[in-house]
């Protein structure tokens, strides 16, 4: 190649990645080191997006308090299961608040025929109902995880009936013969970080209880726990998921330089692992039974019921709406009758 010629085919190439890069995220990045120095622990965040993502974070006003006096909710109203606790002016205050948070432009109407508010004839009201055990179930029993914050309605629903982010099991291409992939690779999701790893980490990790583990602990492979490819694959596929849902870095709970030692990483692994625990959690106990609850249209490509994972609830922030308590002003309600 003559000396023009390689300078052009230079400049070809210059123009060619001026358009690869033009899709990369613009400045201003900032980066905040979360771990020793030169360890390369550092948050590197993007300006622009940290404000859409703070306006979209705004918490809704708390209802003003009720009178805690006078007949309880279990009296005065015929088909109250969950909080026969509240006084009557309480109990309305709550249903206010959750119609604020769940269904807004629907109304009562959403969860009530208007006509006889004791019914339970709609399925959103049957649905609202395990939804509001769920709630206090986590303000009460996974404090290691939403500590002091807690979690309303409104952490997952933020205005809708139906939350962004949840999830249904996925099934593979029906490939045949040498294209037959049971992984499912080469199908990006949200759920594996749009990368070629398995399509579906989530059940067998936030819903069944599988080993989230890559190293084995013998020296040589005994083909037992951590060893396979399949498993490590769906961990890497895992923890895609957890860094997108929070929009942070593997080295915000990692430090890189040893994936498995909990003793080098950041504290936040192990809110992380609570979190992990929380979300099978509440996914075999309250969602996946829901099933045959819903109306067919309501369900996944599999026939199952809509699920939690991390992204849920954080939204690509590192705490649900940036740590602001909602909870705090639904205490009583929230949490389960002592
Ligand atoms: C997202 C669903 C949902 C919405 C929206 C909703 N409710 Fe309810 N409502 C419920 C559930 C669930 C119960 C039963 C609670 C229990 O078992 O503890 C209930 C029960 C009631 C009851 C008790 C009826 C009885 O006699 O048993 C009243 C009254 C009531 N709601 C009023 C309202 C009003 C007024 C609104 C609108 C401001 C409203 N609800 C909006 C889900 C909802
Ligand atoms: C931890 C997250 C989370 C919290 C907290 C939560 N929900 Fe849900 N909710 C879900 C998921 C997941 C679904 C199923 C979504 C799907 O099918 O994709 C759902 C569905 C619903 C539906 C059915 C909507 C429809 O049209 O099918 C209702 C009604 C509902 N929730 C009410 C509530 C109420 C009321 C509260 C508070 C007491 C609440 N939820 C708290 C995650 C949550
Ligand atoms: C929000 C915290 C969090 C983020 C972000 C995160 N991880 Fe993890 N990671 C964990 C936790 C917690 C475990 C252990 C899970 C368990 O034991 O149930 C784990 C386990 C692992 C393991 C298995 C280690 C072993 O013991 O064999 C690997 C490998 C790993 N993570 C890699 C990554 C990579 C790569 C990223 C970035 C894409 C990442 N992690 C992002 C929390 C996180
Ligand atoms: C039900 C809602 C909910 C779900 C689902 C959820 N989280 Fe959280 N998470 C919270 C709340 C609330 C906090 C803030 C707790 C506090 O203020 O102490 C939090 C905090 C955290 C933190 C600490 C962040 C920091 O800056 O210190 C980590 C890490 C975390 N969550 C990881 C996860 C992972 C990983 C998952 C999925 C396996 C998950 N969470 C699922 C509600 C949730």
């Amino acid at each position: 190649m003559s000396f023009f010629s390689a300078r052009k085919a230079g400049a070809v190439i210059g123009a060619l990645m001026a358009v690869a890069l033009a899709g990369c995220e613009q400045p201003p990045h900032e980066s905040a080191q979360n771990g020793y120095r030169g360890t390369g622990m550092n948050q590197i965040v993007n300006k622009e997006t940290v404000e859409v993502k703070r306006a979209a974070n705004v918490v809704p006003e708390a209802q003003p308090p009720a009178d805690a006096d006078g007949q309880r909710a279990s009296q005065a109203y015929q088909n109250v299961q969950v909080l026969g606790h509240l006084s009557e002016g309480e109990f309305l205050r709550v249903m206010t608040a959750i119609t604020e948070w769940v269904a807004p432009e629907q109304g009562c109407a959403y969860c009530h025929n208007i006509e006889n508010l004791a019914e339970d004839s709609m399925y959103t009201k049957k649905v609202a109902r395990r939804m509001l055990q769920m709630t206090q179930t986590i303000n009460a029993n996974w404090t290691a995880h939403v500590g002091q914050t807690g979690v309303t309605c409104y952490t997952c629903h933020r205005g809708q009936a139906v939350p962004q982010n949840t999830w249904f099991s996925q099934k593979g291409h029906e490939a045949r013969g040498s294209a037959a992939d049971p992984m499912g690779h080469n199908q990006p999701t949200k759920a594996n970080g749009y990368a070629s790893l398995p399509l579906d980490p989530l059940t067998s990790l936030l819903l069944k209880d599988g080993q989230i583990r890559v190293a084995g602990n013998a020296a040589v492979s005994t083909g037992g726990q951590g060893e396979s490819i399949q498993q490590t694959e769906t961990v890497y596929s895992l923890m895609n998921h957890l860094s997108s849902s929070l929009g942070v870095n593997c080295t915000f709970c990692h430090n890189s330089r040893s994936f498995q030692s909990w003793e080098q990483s950041p504290p936040q692994r192990v809110t992380a692992w609570h979190g992990i625990r929380m979300v099978r959690g509440i996914n075999q106990t309250f969602l996946d039974p829901l099933q045959p609850v819903y109306p067919p249209e309501r369900l996944g490509p599999l026939g199952d019921a809509g699920k939690v994972g991390c992204a849920t609830c954080h939204q690509g922030v590192n705490k649900p709406l940036y740590g602001v308590s909602m909870f705090k002003d639904y205490v009583k309600e929230l949490t389960p009758p002592k």
